[in-house]
């Protein structure tokens, strides 16, 4: 784990980092933090935080698209985050709803495919047919895969996933012997992505906070003190030119792994 080198927004004179497109993470997992605390700072409301970090999650999203990368998933809301007072739920809700309606037209031009974990029954009627038409609408692009978690917690997805295996035990389908990596993964909210091979935390935590714990076993961590609304493309190509420097042994030794980043 390595603290991220950018820890302010760059001015546009700064020199990007050259990247190796044959090492770009295929995935790229983002835990969103800081909106809160940026508002704070302004002496503004919490949601104002919030509506700067969708500014953040349109600049990213451009970026790992531009870059070709395969998938990108957004922390947008944990299960916990419904435990925020109602105004600041609802808040988050309309946000959401406002940037994938302002978005649509965008994500069927550029072949980005909508993709969601976690527990969108929970969520509001409104923003859970808002998710599923656009879900529909672009299920068939072949560009960058954003996935955005939503209502979700990866323990959460984990017993929902043990109880399909069970499920298909008591109904004879699987014998116990049969449950390996391959047919948990079957079940969990990311089946048919590749696990992430990089996380980005902002806001300063070094902690998981329930996100994807089955899927970030071998990803490589990047925490930034950065707020997420100051995050920006110049901050998500450091944190990138980090990862390729980074070398991925997966339990083999540094010898045997001569390969750097996608290891
Ligand atoms: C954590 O910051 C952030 C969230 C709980 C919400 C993230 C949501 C967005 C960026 C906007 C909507 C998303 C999309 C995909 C359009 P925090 O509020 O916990 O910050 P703090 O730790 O400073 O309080």
């Amino acid at each position: 784990m390595t603290q991220g080198a950018a820890d302010h927004r760059t001015t546009a004179g700064d020199r990007e980092p050259i990247l190796d497109p044959a090492t770009l993470p295929r995935h790229v997992a983002i835990i969103m933090d800081g909106n809160g605390r940026w508002a704070l700072q302004q002496g503004k409301p919490r949601i104002i935080g919030h509506q700067a970090g969708v500014q953040t999650v349109q600049e990213v999203v451009r970026c790992a698209r531009e870059l070709g990368l395969e998938a990108i998933t957004l922390y947008a809301f944990s299960t916990e985050n419904w435990r925020r007072p109602g105004p600041e739920v609802e808040g988050l809700m309309v946000l959401l709803q406002t940037y994938l309606k302002n978005h649509l037209d965008q994500m069927i031009q550029n072949q980005v495919r909508l993709r969601a974990c976690g527990r969108i029954d929970l969520l509001p009627a409104k923003t859970r047919q808002i998710l599923k038409d656009i879900i529909s609408q672009t299920a068939d692009n072949g560009g960058l895969i954003l996935n955005l978690a939503l209502s979700y917690g990866g323990r959460d997805e984990l017993i929902r996933a043990v109880r399909k295996l069970a499920d298909k035990i008591a109904t004879g389908v699987l014998s116990p012997a049969e449950i390996d990596e391959n047919s948990l993964a079957a079940e969990l909210d990311s089946v048919g992505l590749p696990d992430p091979d990089l996380l980005i935390r902002t806001g300063g935590e070094a902690r998981l906070s329930n996100f994807l714990p089955w899927q970030l076993s071998y990803s490589e961590l990047y925490f930034t003190k950065t707020l997420w609304p100051d995050f920006g493309r110049s901050h998500f190509l450091a944190a990138l030119a980090d990862f390729q420097h980074r070398q991925r042994r997966f339990g083999k030794t540094g010898e045997q792994t001569m390969t750097r980043a996608k290891g």
